[in-house]
């Protein structure tokens, strides 16, 4: 259908990038970016009026997000056809935009497109070899200057490596030790070199990709006190297992995945290295000041729960239930197994226990209300925690000695 609305505007319609790449390795994935030889604003329009999609568009880069009736997403690029300055050694020959809009990407494998005009619905286009570098397994990049254009993308070719079990190219190695020694990763925004790491968090295997960054000198170039050995991918499994055991058992809880394993990331770092790299990654003051105060609460708990052995399920549960849950996440996965239970029993059970008597009944008893009930009713949670209590006399009969 989109394909057919283009062909009515005069533009050719591709679908590109990772849908592709994904589409020829039997990978699901459900973000389609389209690019569009003609003008991708006027196609979504198109596209609002003729099958009442939603778009915002963004008129500045000739780009639209169009929300399909059905809640399906597509992000429409324009492909530019003006004269581009590009950075890198341009092949002589003429290129049409799309191929131009393609070869400005990062990888091969990633500058694949997908014709959706009818008369070539489906044909494949492959001008830079990507399907040659699926099939060996490679991650290559465009042209010598791609990391120079954009050091992220040192960052997205190791995540990519992982993820699918590839290999980076010796070229497209070199060209990555060389932008290192320029520093070139400085250069770039905190703000995106964060992006680019939430997206390694955010993958299946965070550890795998960490330690191939520590093996590049990539983790140091981000920060010299990052590093990755033995204990470090303890605690990175640790967060794994911890992670789906949660999302197992409270499917519905949401929780930034994404900061656990920057907790972990940052485990053995002083605070001012903490500090620093989070300057880095231009993290906002307020939200670096919540940050460390969490943290360092954290390492205490961690240290006086080292020296114990047994523990009161209140103490437990008035320790941890004003602790944001990435950190009470992250201090799980750093505990022995024996305590890892202390923190399994609170999520299962001990936070969801309530005192039977309310406010209401101990108005009933006779009692002026009052800050006093505050004190009442957690005491009788502590009591009821410890086991002390079990029924309503019993609660009562607490009720009479406080
Ligand atoms: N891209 C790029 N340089 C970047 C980021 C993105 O050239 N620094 C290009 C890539 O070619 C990519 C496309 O923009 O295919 C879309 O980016 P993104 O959605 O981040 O990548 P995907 O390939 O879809 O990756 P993922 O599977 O992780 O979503």
């Amino acid at each position: 259908k989109i394909g057919m609305i283009a062909e009515n505007l005069g533009y050719n319609v591709y679908a590109v990038g990772g849908f592709v790449r994904d589409l020829l390795l039997r990978q699901e994935n459900l973000d389609i970016d389209l690019v569009v030889e003609g003008d991708g604003i006027t196609l979504a329009k198109k596209l609002q009026k003729e099958i009442n999609a939603h778009i915002h568009t963004y008129q500045k880069f000739g780009t639209a997000v169009v929300i399909l009736p059905d809640g399906f997403r597509l992000d429409i690029a324009t492909a530019r056809t003006e004269y581009y300055e590009f950075p890198g050694a341009l092949p002589k020959v003429e290129m049409s935009s799309l191929k131009l809009d393609l070869y400005r990407r990062d990888f091969t494998i990633n500058a694949l497109a997908i014709k959706l005009n009818p008369k070539q619905f489906g044909l494949l286009l492959d001008f830079f070899g990507a399907q040659r570098d699926l099939k060996e397994r490679m991650i290559r990049v465009l042209y010598n200057l791609s990391f120079v254009e954009d050091p992220t993308r040192i960052l997205r070719a190791v995540r990519f490596e992982q993820r699918f079990g590839f290999r980076i190219s010796k070229q497209t190695l070199d060209l990555i030790r060389q932008a290192l020694k320029l520093n070139l990763l400085f250069q770039t925004t905190g703000s995106r070199i964060w992006h680019e790491l939430k997206c390694i968090f955010g993958e299946t295997n965070p550890a795998a990709i960490i330690e191939r960054l520590n093996e590049l000198s990539v983790l140091k170039s981000l920060h010299p006190a990052l590093k990755w050995d033995k204990s470090l991918k303890k605690l990175f499994k640790e967060i794994e297992a911890v992670l789906s055991w949660f999302e197992l058992l409270f499917l519905e809880e949401k929780y930034v995945k994404e900061e656990v394993y920057l907790l972990g990331l940052l485990d053995p770092l002083k605070e001012e290295e903490v500090n620093s790299f989070l300057t880095v990654l231009e993290f906002p003051k307020s939200k670096k000041e919540l940050f460390f105060k969490k943290r360092r609460e954290i390492f205490n708990i961690y240290g006086l729960w080292q020296k114990k052995r047994e523990i009161k399920p209140s103490l437990v549960y008035l320790t941890i239930k004003e602790i944001p849950l990435e950190f009470v996440l992250y201090l799980m996965a750093k505990l022995s197994p024996a305590k890892k239970k202390w923190l399994s029993l609170y999520f299962t059970q001990w936070r969801d226990i309530k005192p039977i008597l309310t406010g209401d009944d101990l108005k009933a008893m006779g009692l002026k209300p009052g800050p006093i009930f505050r004190t009442i009713l957690e005491e009788l949670l502590k009591a009821r925690l410890d086991g002390k209590v079990k029924t309503e006399e019993d609660e009562k009969k607490l009720v009479k000695k406080i």
